[in-house]
C-alpha cells in the first residue's frame, strides 16, 4: 500500500520521511536538497556554526529544490536564537530543535508562520511541547546518533508517547536502516513518519570527506559505542583513536575556546573541534557521531536510490496505520 504524506503545519512531504540534521556540517544543502527533491524534509544541520553560513547554506538549499528544506538547531548552542531568527529570514521551511527545551522557540514560530518541531525521549515534554505550540514531535531513541537524551529503546518509548499526542504528526527516529522498519514504526507503532540520519552519510552527495563514510563501512557492531559530551549528554558515536583516549582519562582539553559555541560547556574536549575534524576525514581526532544500527549498512548509494529502496520496501508490507501498540 501507498505511504502517505507528511503534513506539518501547512507543509506537505510527498514521502513520511526526515533526514536528520547533522552537525556540524555534515548535513548541507548538498544533502539536504536532493532529499527534499526526492519529497522527504531535508535537515541543514544547523548547530556549532555561524548565522551567515547556515543562511547561505539555506540559501543554497531552496535554489537547488522546491521540496521542504529544515534547519536542526541544538537549544544547546548559545547563538540558538539568532540561527533560528536568521535560519527563517533565509527562507528554510521549518525548524527542528532539541538538546534542551526552548518556550520561546514556539512564539517565535507562531510570529513567522513557521512550524516548530521538537525532539524528545518523554510523554512529559511531547505533551508540554505540544501545548505550547510545536507543529510535529519527534521521538529519539537510545539507537539514534549524536547526542541522546535517554537510554531507552525506540520501540519502548514510542508507544506510551503515542498515546498522550493525537493531535500533530508524531515522528519515530533512531537506529531504522530500511523500508520495512519505516514500515513497522508506521503501522504497528502508529508513527506518521520516520527520521533517519546515518543512512544519509552514506549517501553519494552527503559532502563529508570520503574517510568519514569509509568508518562507517568498516565499522562493526562493537564499534559504535557511548561516549561522554561536553555538553552534558551521553554521545553515540565510532569507537576510534579519540574516543579511546577519552575513555582512558588523557587530558584533551583545547588550550583556547575558539568557537564560543555552547551555553554551558564543561571543556572536557571541544566537541566543534572534534565534530568538523570528523567531516574533514581525521580518524586520528575527529569524533564521528554515528547511530547504533550503521553497521547493518554497507553500501554508498545516490540519495534518489536510498529513496527508491525505502518506498518499495516500506510499501511492499504497509498496510495501513492500524490502532498503535499500547503503552504499557
Ligand atoms: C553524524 C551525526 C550528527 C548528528 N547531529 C545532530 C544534531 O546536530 N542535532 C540533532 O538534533 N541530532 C543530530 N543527530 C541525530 C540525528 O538527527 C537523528 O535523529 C538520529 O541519528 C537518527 O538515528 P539514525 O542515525 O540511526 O537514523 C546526529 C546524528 C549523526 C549520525
Amino acid at each position: 500500500m501507498k505511504l502517505p504524506p507528511l503534513k506539518i503545519g501547512n507543509l506537505i512531504a510527498p514521502i513520511p520521511l526526515i533526514q536528520g540534521g547533522m552537525s556540524v556540517r555534515v548535513s548541507t544543502s548538498a544533502l539536504a536538497a536532493p532529499v527534499a527533491s526526492c519529497g522527504g524534509i531535508g535537515v541543514i544541520g544547523g548547530s556549532g556554526i555561524d548565522v551567515r553560513e547556515l543562511r547561505d547554506d539555506i540559501r543554497r538549499a531552496k535554489e537547488k529544490s522546491s521540496g521542504v528544506i529544515a534547519v536542526n538547531i541544538m537549544y544547546a548552542m548559545k547563538n540558538f536564537y539568532e540561527l533560528v531568527v536568521g535560519s527563517i529570514e533565509a527562507g528554510v521551511d521549518f525548524v527542528i530543535t532539541g538538546a534542551g527545551f526552548s518556550r520561546d522557540i514556539f512564539k517565535i514560530g507562531k510570529s513567522y508562520n513557521i512550524p516548530i518541531a521538537m525532539i524528545v525521549s518523554s510523554p512529559t515534554l511531547a505533551k508540554l511541547a505540544e501545548r505550547l505550540g510545536a507543529a510535529a514531535i519527534i521521538v529519539e531513541g537510545k539507537e539514534a546518533g549524536g547526542h541522546l537524551g535517554t537510554d531507552q529503546s525506540l520501540r519502548s518509548i514510542f508507544p506510551p508517547i503515542r498515546k498522550v499526542i493525537k493531535k500533530i504528526p508524531l515522528i519515530a527516529a533512531g537506529g531504522i536502516t530500511d523500508g520495512y522498519e519505516m514500515a513497522e514504526m508506521m503501522d504497528t507503532y502508529g508513527a506518521d513518519g520516520v527520521q533517519i540520519a546515518s543512512r544519509f552519510v552514506l549517501s553519494e552527495e552527503c559532502d563529508v570527506d570520503d574517510a568519514f563514510k569509509q568508518a562507517y563501512l568498516r565499522a562493526q557492531k562493537d564499534d559504535i559505542v557511548l561516549t561522554s559530551s561536553p555538553v552534558g549528554m551521553p554521545g553515540r558515536a565510532l569507537k576510534t583513536p579519540f574516543i579511546d583516549k577519552l575513555a582512558q582519562g588523557f587530558d584533551l582539553k583545547s588550550k583556547v575556546c575558539r568557537y564560543q559555541c555552547l551555553k554551558k560547556c564543561d571543556k572536557h574536549y571541544c566537541i566543534n573541534e572534534r565534530l568538523r575534524a570528523s567531516r574533514d576525514g581525521n580518524i586520528e581526532e575527529g569524533l564521528f557521531f554515528s547511530g547504533e544500527n550503521t553497521f547493518k549498512m554497507k553500501k554508498i548509494l545516490p540519495v534518489a536510490e536510498i529513496f527508491r529502496q525505502f518506498i518499495s520496501q516500506a510499501e511492499s508490507v504497509y498496510k495501513e496505520k492500524r490502532t498503535p501498540v499500547s503503552a504499557s
